[in-house]
């Protein structure tokens, strides 16, 4: 049985809606509570075709409300897409959940790394990890990803030297974000943008089994021997191997490479002086300096999946969604040329740029990475009634699955004006229900304090995207502004064109990607304010 599913259906459409279709076998915890939770109603087998997973629980939302359930046999899965009830899962009372599925996908692969941590290592992690995040090392990654985003512009130039050139994006933005990853919190260049190396192929092997592990409903991979008779699980634990040596080189490398004047300057958080400016030299430096290798591992793996192909995600829809709509992109330029011209942006920039940056959050909305976030109580609760659920609330078991949807959130009627357009605009106007009586307080974007970024605190749990709550993405300052970067920089120097928006498709695995890649034409561009933007390669050299 085993053998044909891996031989037979192991690739076709979305594995995640595959798993629905079948009752005995899987992750999932039988069914336990949430008796009053509304049961979906529908074929589960409708969910075996072609379509993502979040796009079928979007139609049952909208049938069944912000919390529902679906039944498979003895199993159960409760779908939440109501604001209220996610603040209560992520933040009112996230100890009580854990990662449930997910940590079991991707334990093999991150240990005890943030994501699949159990609640003891995640607390001593995050408190180790997040203040490597601080502002002048952030200062000092705006450098990077400008002189990292100039490659793949060099790259382009040359590509359109002769006139425009068929590219896929979404394979540029990978490797651009992969050699960003490296950099940033590794010190270590996997120049993707430029070569391939048994790194870099191993990185993408790992994300794929990654991907195949969290979308296929037999974990055959758990099986005695598996490793050694089923080819992509042999394939999966070499690529394991080749980056676990390469990460664990550079941990020792980092370890034998500690300077008093590195430490010194890096507590002045003085970056100029810091000759290796990564994550990983902070943790060593400031942190871990005794902290067993394999967790140290663990972390770095962490961070390398988590911080990939997700910003990847972001740059394919954002570049996407501008292409195929003339009136923002014009917008977008205008803004860039006044502010950037052919600069490399320093963070300041940011400020600088409030129409670029709603693009940007716009796009993660109808684009949310990833669409779908796990959970597993780990003991009963009691999920609240949320907008316009039962008034007592929903009790449910210890051990009850949960899927929060940030696609149905970021997409819901109820929450937001025409909830499927793309228009920027609407992070600046204010948007409240009055249906719900003041239960939610809508989107609000002077509640977004001193963030650049409309976030879950200016819309009160309906945008979400770097989740919310003590679980928050700790990468997420990083992660937008290395966004903003490449996109700013590579929309200045050139125009792309997209033919055909249906040709795109979607699929899923930990993120959304496109089903056949965003292969659009790419010529140079020349902007109003200059003969031409500076070539890539110049600005390199200076
Ligand atoms: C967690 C999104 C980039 C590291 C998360 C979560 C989301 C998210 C939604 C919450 C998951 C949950 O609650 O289940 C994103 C997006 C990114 C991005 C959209 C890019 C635009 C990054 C980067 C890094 C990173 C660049 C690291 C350098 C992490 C880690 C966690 C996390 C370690 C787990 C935090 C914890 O459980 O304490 N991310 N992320 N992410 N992200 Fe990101």
């Amino acid at each position: 049985l085993i053998y044909a599913y891996v031989k037979g259906k192991g690739n076709i459409g979305d594995g995640l809606s595959r798993l629905l279709t079948d009752v005995s076998q899987g992750y999932f915890q039988p069914d336990v509570g949430g008796k009053n939770i509304p049961v979906a109603q529908g074929e589960l087998s409708d969910l075996a075709g072609d379509e993502p997973l979040f796009k079928a629980l979007y139609k049952w939302f909208i049938e069944s409300g912000g919390v529902f359930k679906l039944e498979f046999g003895p199993k159960a899965f409760i779908v939440i897409s109501d604001p209220l009830v996610v603040r209560h899962l992520l933040k009112e009372n996230h100890l009580n959940y854990d990662k449930g599925v997910l940590a079991e996908i991707l334990e093999p692969i991150m240990g005890k790394g943030l994501i699949p941590a159990d609640l003891e290592t995640w607390k001593v992690r995050r408190r180790a990890i997040v203040p490597g995040f601080h502002k002048a090392y952030l200062d000092a990654c705006v450098a990077m990803f400008g002189r990292v985003t100039l490659h793949t512009a060099s790259k382009l130039e040359a590509a359109t030297a002769a006139g425009p050139a068929e590219l896929d994006m979404e394979t540029e933005f990978l490797n651009l974000g992969l050699d960003i990853i490296g950099l940033g919190v590794f010190n270590y260049d996997f120049g993707s943008i430029t070569t391939e190396s048994p790194v870099i192929k191993a990185v993408y092997g790992v994300l794929k089994e990654a991907e195949h592990r969290s979308t296929f409903y037999i974990p055959y991979w758990n099986l005695p021997l598996t490793k050694f008779l089923v080819p992509r699980q042999r394939q999966f634990n070499a690529d394991l191997a080749v980056i676990n040596q390469c990460l664990n080189e550079l941990i020792e490398q980092a370890k034998n490479t500690r300077q008093v004047d590195d430490i010194e300057a890096l507590q002045a958080r003085d970056y100029s002086k810091v000759k290796d400016a990564s994550l990983l030299r902070f943790l060593v430096d400031m942190r871990d300096a005794d902290l067993e290798a394999k967790q140290m591992r663990d972390d770095l793996m962490t961070m390398l999946i988590a911080g990939h192909e997700t910003t990847a995600a972001v740059c394919t829809w954002t570049l996407f969604c501008l292409m195929q709509d003339e009136r923002v992109e014009a917008k977008v330029l205008a803004e860039v040329d006044a502010v950037i011209g052919d600069r490399v942006p320093v963070w300041e920039d940011f400020a600088a740029l409030p129409y670029t940056r709603m693009v940007v959050a716009e796009a993660m909305r109808l684009y949310p990475q990833p669409p779908i976030l796990i959970r597993r109580a780990i003991g009963d609760d009691v999920l609240p009634p949320g907008l316009n659920g039962d008034p007592n609330g929903y009790p449910i078991g210890k051990g009850a699955d949960l899927f929060i949807s940030l696609w149905n959130l970021h997409r819901s009627p109820h929450l937001w004006k025409d909830p499927d357009t793309f228009r920027p605009e609407r992070f600046t106007e204010r948007f409240e229900n009055a249906g719900f009586g003041g239960r939610w307080a809508g989107y609000n974007p002077a509640s977004q304090g001193s963030s650049l970024y409309p976030n879950e605190v200016s819309s009160d749990f309906a945008f979400l995207p770097f989740g919310g709550g003590a679980r928050k993405c700790i990468g997420d300052q990083f992660a937008i502004t290395e966004a903003c970067v490449a996109l700013v920089m590579l929309l200045r120097r050139f125009r792309f064109t997209l033919k055909d928006p249906k040709a795109v498709g979607m699929a899923t695995g930990a993120t959304i990607h496109t089903a056949n890649g965003l292969k659009v034409t790419v010529e140079r561009r020349v902007p109003a304010d200059a003969a031409a933007a500076a070539p890539a390669e110049a600005a390199l050299a200076s």
